[in-house]
């Protein structure tokens, strides 16, 4: 009966209906308010934020950064007070400003306005709110001071005439998802660092494995014009410091961060972190780029509460995944024997090293999820728009098959693994799809959807992911919000909840048209959830300049929400 098939649902709301609109809806009991917006001061030395004209270049380096895609809520070990005091760190994505910058004082504002922000938020009458000048408050950019680290660390192809120890390194770039470790670091992932790097030199002559990577002559940004540490032809080891996993103390606005080149030099998406059966660091990692591969990274070491951990992310091995049709699959091991790579390059050249190792060509993987109630993970295949057009030179064939089952895959699929003997680090899983998105609206057969999609939950290009303490999946959505032809019915991009046993998946917040709903994190009594807005049309003042945003979701009478 109906009574009982909603006793039998894990799902504390009723869903809500696709929207066109530009603002956040959330479902009858919940309310949403927004916390912290691109360009809101962290310091009461920055300069206010102009709502028609933005940031000043000399206010960015001391404000929020401009797009969050993606953070952390951590418990402050120096919390002054038990559920308030807990920094955020945000990070962004996209490119910043509309026009390419005409000297070097936009280049240095573009440059501040991205990387990662850490700052407190606390919860007062007006709900939470940034702690300004809180002592953990602070602006990474693209220009502070970082360490390398792990096998790539001290290459020569990591050196330049500024650093030739090629181990101290300048700035994060393009930082995408994150993740948390056990011992409280936030991990911040460099995805399209190549769009930084140009050439002012027309006929320079790329060097080796800057095709894989998308690194061209002509940049995203026009750093190269004014600034020679991003010009390949006047430093082209540059590159080869970005594109790692970076790990941030949110803890002490004094640390530097470092780039721990074990976990891979690639477009990093997330880095979901778990521990093995023997409590060795297991991190999940996907390459987000149609073709590119998804990765698993486990420490030599065990990871002992309140020990040292300082190696656990230097030391141990880097796997890439390899899905069989038969729904098993394996992790293969990137060493020197197996990729006829010295174990330096494997961290530099990481897809080449995949590639020679005969890993399974994806759909774009984004984030990684670990289910904390089962051990099992689950990775978002965005879509794949163009399978017959390689990415990048050098990559593999993308056939149909396995967790890419579709030939034009506009609308993406999850697919998730079971390890083998229940352990993270087991060499064998197996594998299936939780959902494959479609339009049972518009489509037949395979382009509707699997059986849990429904023209009341539909969406397409699943992208963040995070799980709740209940192990209900939280899943959003960056992809076409043009409600039309293929997408009709789908509305704005979105947040939904899957659950995990019974394939149900509900729509639970719908996002402002234009944005990527992308980011999710609950505060320490779970009864808040911190959702971001990336890229807005028309958010959160109609009136202003859209603005990147993370608000606060909760319900209104006070219960925990995940
Ligand atoms: Fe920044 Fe692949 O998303
Ligand atoms: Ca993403
Ligand atoms: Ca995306």
């Amino acid at each position: 009966s109906t009574a009982l098939a909603q006793d039998a649902s894990r799902f504390a709301f009723s869903p809500i209906a696709a929207q066109t609109d530009f603002t956040v809806h959330v479902p009858e009991g919940y309310e949403w308010k927004t916390v912290a917006s691109w360009g809101d001061p962290l310091f009461s030395d920055a300069p206010a934020f102009d709502p028609q004209t933005g940031t000043t270049v000399e206010g960015q380096a001391r404000a929020s950064a401009r797009t969050p895609t993606a953070w952390s809520y951590f418990r402050s070990t120096a919390a002054r007070s038990r559920t308030t005091n807990t920094p955020i760190s945000t990070s962004t994505c996209r490119r910043t400003t509309r026009g390419a910058p005409v000297s070097e004082a936009d280049v240095r504002k573009i440059q501040d306005a991205q990387g990662v922000a850490v700052f407190e938020v606390a919860e007062g009458e007006n709900g939470w709110e940034i702690v300004v000048d809180s002592p953990y408050n602070r602006r990474i950019t693209h220009n502070t001071p970082m360490r390398l680290t792990g096998p790539a660390a001290g290459h020569d192809l990591l050196k330049t005439e500024a650093d030739p120890s090629g181990t101290e390194a300048l700035g994060t770039f393009n930082n995408c998802g994150a993740g948390r470790t056990p011992w409280g670091t936030c991990l911040t992932c460099e995805e399209n660092f190549n769009g930084y790097f140009g050439s002012t030199d027309a006929e320079f002559e790329r060097p080796e494995g800057f095709d894989r990577y998308g690194i061209e002559l002509e940049s995203g940004y026009d750093y190269e014009k004014f600034d020679p540490r991003f010009d390949i032809s006047k430093t082209p080891n540059e590159p080869n410091r970005a594109g790692y996993v970076v790990e941030i103390d949110p803890s002490d606005a004094s640390s530097t961060p470092v780039k721990r080149t074990a976990l891979g030099r690639f477009k990093h998406e997330n880095a979901e972190v778990t521990l093995a059966a023997d409590n060795r660091v297991v991190v999940y990692l996907g390459d987000d780029e149609r073709g590119e591969f998804l990765y698993r990274y486990v420490s030599d070491d065990a990871y002992v509460e309140g020990g040292d951990t300082s190696g656990l992310l230097d030391a141990g091995q880097l796997y890439v995944a390899k899905f069989n049709e038969d729904g098993s699959g394996e992790w293969l091991a990137l060493t020197p024997e197996a990729t006829g790579m010295d174990r330096a390059m494997i961290h530099i050249h990481t897809r080449q090293a995949a590639s020679a190792v005969g890993a399974t060509t994806m759909d774009r993987p984004e984030w990684v999820a670990v289910n904390p109630l089962r051990v099992e993970a689950y990775c978002a295949l965005t879509n794949n728009k163009n399978r017959a057009v390689k990415p990048n030179a050098g990559g593999d064939e993308t056939p149909v098959g396995g967790p890419n089952p579709r030939a034009e895959n506009n609308y993406g699929q999850i697919v998730r693994w079971r390890p083998e003997g229940e352990d993270h680090a087991a060499e064998g899983f197996a594998w299936d799809l939780y959902v494959m998105a479609g339009n049972p609206e518009v489509q037949d057969g395979a382009y509707a959807g699997s059986d849990n999609v429904t023209p009341g939950n539909m969406f397409n290009s699943p992208d963040g992911m995070k799980f709740d303490s209940q192990g209900m999946l939280w899943i959003q959505t960056d992809g076409d919000d043009s409600n039309e032809g293929d997408f009709a019915g789908m509305g704005n991009n979105q947040m939904l909840v899957g659950d995990p046993e019974t394939g149900e998946i509900a729509r639970f917040m719908t996002g402002p048209g234009g944005s990527e709903v992308t980011g999710a994190t609950f505060s320490s009594d779970k009864k808040t959830m911190f959702v971001g807005i990336q890229h807005p049309m028309n958010f959160p003042d109609p009136e202003a300049l859209p603005r990147s945003s993370i608000v606060a979701i909760r319900r209104t009478d006070g219960a925990v929400i995940g």
